[in-house]
């Protein structure tokens, strides 16, 4: 009777925890899908070259990447330009991509890979910040944008504006299918409107 009884205390106890550690992932990944600002769709590579020749990058300077889906603007700013690159990336899949294609470029010294959400992100080392999301989250992310850039921080968004911000140039870029997409440069305090 006894040793039945330690039985089901054992299978209860397994039970609780695989729930506990599965209940915890979903979690996150509840999470990550929450707050996804933007669906993962890469930049095409004339057009990651055109951002940053608009970004007028130095050697030492910082650029983020905000949402940074496989890595490929990051790798692109560190070999051209040696900057110094950071992503942010919510999806801990293309986080863990990302990871994977710096370390095949040799990269790891100078890009940086967090798996985590731009909106909870300090973006104040930034000297360039490049966006390819969604007009709606480019809103979301202004606030942000404003309380983190330090003066003279570019910022090159890839098909979406920030609204309620002037750009100081935009650049039409042919796109997939022969569609064509505008990318925009803002530079920080000029591009911010004041009210
Ligand atoms: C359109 S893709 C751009 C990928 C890459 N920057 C490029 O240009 O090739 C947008 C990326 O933003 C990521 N994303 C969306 N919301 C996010 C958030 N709140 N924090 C971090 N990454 C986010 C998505 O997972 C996706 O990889």
């Amino acid at each position: 009777m006894r040793f039945r009884m330690l039985r089901f205390g054992i299978l209860i106890s397994t039970v609780f925890f695989a729930s506990a550690i599965a209940g915890f992932g979903q979690r996150r990944n509840l999470s990550e899908f929450k707050n996804n600002l933007a669906p993962f769709v890469t930049s095409p590579g004339h057009a990651v070259d055109k951002m940053l020749n608009m970004a007028n990058l130095k050697p030492g300077e910082t650029l983020y990447d905000l949402g940074c889906g496989d890595g490929r603007i990051l790798i692109a700013a560190a070999e051209k330009y040696r900057v110094k690159a950071v992503g942010i990336e919510i999806s801990e899949h293309l986080a863990k991509t990302a990871v994977d294609n710096v370390k095949k470029h040799g990269l790891e010294d100078q890009v940086k890979i967090v798996h985590g959400d731009f909106m909870q992100t300090d973006l104040s080392p930034a000297d360039v910040v490049t966006l390819y999301l969604a007009t709606a989250a480019n809103e979301s992310l202004r606030p942000n944008l404003e309380r983190y850039l330090r003066p003279n921080t570019r910022v090159v968004s890839y098909d979406y504006p920030i609204p309620g911000w002037k750009p100081m140039d935009a650049s039409a870029s042919e796109g997939r299918h022969g569609v064509t997409h505008t990318i925009y440069l803002y530079q920080v305090p000029n591009s911010i409107v004041k009210k």
